[in-house]
């Protein structure tokens, strides 16, 4: 049965601020959030759908969970609970190599600040999991009470579930939401489109429902005899936006700012409009850009976000859809059908308004890449290892399991060159916990299948001579993706040169925490089917 599109209003998720005003100052805050089983009504058609939701209580809580308001520089401490029942409401595969066996007492979950510059114990580290009433706990965990500094720049955030080997279950089970860190003195001066009414956050997904409205997963394996249930990708066929199927929204004839996070496991979005309205691109990931950007396209990996100005006066028609036409895999899988290629519809006002908002010439002031001061340089390469019958069994970084000890251990407070290599057919949304990143170039591999075997061999970049072999054609960034990145698309074939900035935040000359505490952190591909299996690797840092 076909569902039909644009007939639930887009909603805004609840909002929990992240500090309190005692006396008209701004004072460090305590929340509680808690994970629950509920019942979510994706679509009017659609019977309510089993999920398990974040909220401040059971009764308030949503899919995506409420949007944490944080002030830039007042701490916010979120105790997170696990009110999940013994049953996972999705498939449990014991198969990959970092299952947690099914016979725990409950089911895990441990909450990442994905974009947060946070001390490892508050980072949500893969095994620092733990289930209901802390009845059972993984290897890593230390605390309940996780702190979260928002001494970064003002910028976009999300929070979602990170145990590992359940990533990709428990974010399709609604585990999901936006985090954002503001700094009025500075972002007030820009007057971009400004309050509930004009400023949105818009977490976008896909999902597949049954009749009875529960999710849908496919867990019969595509490679039986070796992982009886893993499937390399999830894609699901409908579309939603802030927990409704393509939604639409009602708009009046103006500016409106809309921050847009790819909370799928695996599906790519490259956003259009079908009636050619243009996107102002003001920020990617946690960061501002220095300058706006105009395009009509905008391309997102899962976990990149998007903060960006639309237009409406410029509209010729009464409504605009935002469509997709990314191919899933991307970028070699089947081209988008009517569902997944339509995202959602805004009907707009007739009347043109008069409108105080703008879009300032610069934006924000960052420090520029400087490669020279980079202190190592490393490669990490992305190959599959495939079965007799070709199809994919694990995908390490490195040729290596995520159980394998750190290899990546740099000196905190320092940058480092990363040249990302990837062997595979498809585009990995590589994501690096704690640092900070700029794209400088991509380089297609020449004589790729040569320099393949020679890699799945040997895994040396050097011994393999790379730099004989990236001589191909370059590919530029593009200039709304020129920022500070915390995650970016690694396309396939090529190499990718990063500059990672593991140049965490000080106060006069000392750090705020120690990220060379345990349990450290990670870096992985965000595709979740692939970081559950497994490709992620441990990132420590030395002093
Ligand atoms: Cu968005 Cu390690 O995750
Ligand atoms: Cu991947």
């Amino acid at each position: 049965e076909k569902l039909e599109m644009f007939v639930d209003e887009l909603q805004d998720m609840p909002k929990v601020q992240g500090f309190e005003v005692v006396d008209g100052v701004p004072r460090p805050r305590r929340l509680e959030i808690g994970m629950y089983p509920i019942r979510w009504k994706f679509h009017r058609d659609l019977p309510p759908t089993p999920v398990f939701a974040y909220g401040t209580s059971r009764s308030t809580a949503t899919v995506p969970g409420p949007t944490i308001e944080a002030l830039h520089g007042i701490d916010t401490h979120v105790t997170w609970l696990n009110y999940l029942p013994q049953k996972h409401i999705l498939p449990w595969d014991p198969t990959i190599p970092t299952a947690i066996p099914s016979d725990r007492k409950g089911i895990p979950t441990v909450v990442h600040l994905h974009g947060g510059i946070d001390e490892p114990e508050s980072d949500g580290h893969g095994d620092a999991w733990f289930t209901a009433g802390f009845r059972d706990k993984g290897p890593t965990w230390t605390k309940r009470t996780y702190h979260y500094h928002n001494h970064q720049h003002p910028g976009n955030l999300w929070y979602h579930d990170h145990a590992m080997g359940l990533t990709r279950v428990n974010l399709l089970a609604g585990l999901i939401g936006a985090y954002i860190i503001s700094h009025p003195e500075i972002e007030h001066p820009l007057g971009l489109p400004s309050c509930d009414e004009f400023d949105h956050a818009l977490v976008v997904f896909d999902r597949s429902f049954r009749v009875d409205g529960s999710i849908y997963m496919n867990s019969t394996g595509n490679n039986p005899s070796i992982h009886p249930q893993w499937q390399p990708e999830y894609f699901g066929d409908a579309i939603i936006v802030n927990g409704k199927a393509w939604p639409y929204m009602k708009v009046r004839r103006r500016k409106y700012r809309f921050r847009i996070i790819n909370a799928s496991n695996a599906r790519f979005f490259q956003f259009f409009f079908t009636n050619g309205l243009e996107f102002v691109i003001v920020g990617s990931d946690s960061a501002y850009l220095e300058e706006p950007v105009k395009t009509k396209e905008m391309f997102l990996a899962p976990s990149e976000i998007v903060d960006m100005v639309i237009d409406f006066s410029s509209s010729r028609g009464d409504s605009a859809i935002l469509a997709n036409n990314a191919s899933y895999p991307y970028p070699s899988g089947d081209p988008v059908n009517e569902a997944n290629g339509n995202v959602m519809k805004f009907i707009i006002d007739r009347e043109p308004e008069l409108d105080t908002s703008r879009i300032p010439k610069k934006l924000m002031r960052y420090p520029s890449p400087d490669s020279s001061s980079a202190s190592r340089t490393r490669h990490i390469a992305m190959f599959e290892y495939t079965s007799p019958v070709d199809e994919p069994t694990h995908l390490y970084l490195n040729g290596k399991p995520y159980s394998y000890p750190a290899t990546e251990t740099p000196r905190a407070g320092t940058s480092e060159v990363w040249y990302v290599i990837n062997l595979t057919d498809d585009n990995h949304p590589l994501h690096i916990h704690l640092g900070l990143f700029k794209v400088l170039d991509q380089t297609e591999i020449k004589d790729l299948d040569e320099f393949k075997d020679c890699m799945v061999k040997i895994n040396d970049a050097e011994r393999c001579h790379l730099s004989r072999h990236a001589i191909g054609k370059k590919v530029d960034v593009r200039t709304h993706e020129n920022g500070w990145k915390n995650v970016y698309k690694m396309m396939p074939g090529y190499v990718t040169k990063i500059l990672v900035r593991f140049a965490y935040i000080h106060v006069n000359s000392s750090y705020i925490f120690d990220a060379t505490a345990e349990p450290g952190y990670v870096y992985h591909c965000h595709i979740l089917d692939h970081e559950d299996n497994v490709m992620m690797r441990p990132l420590k840092f030395i002093n």
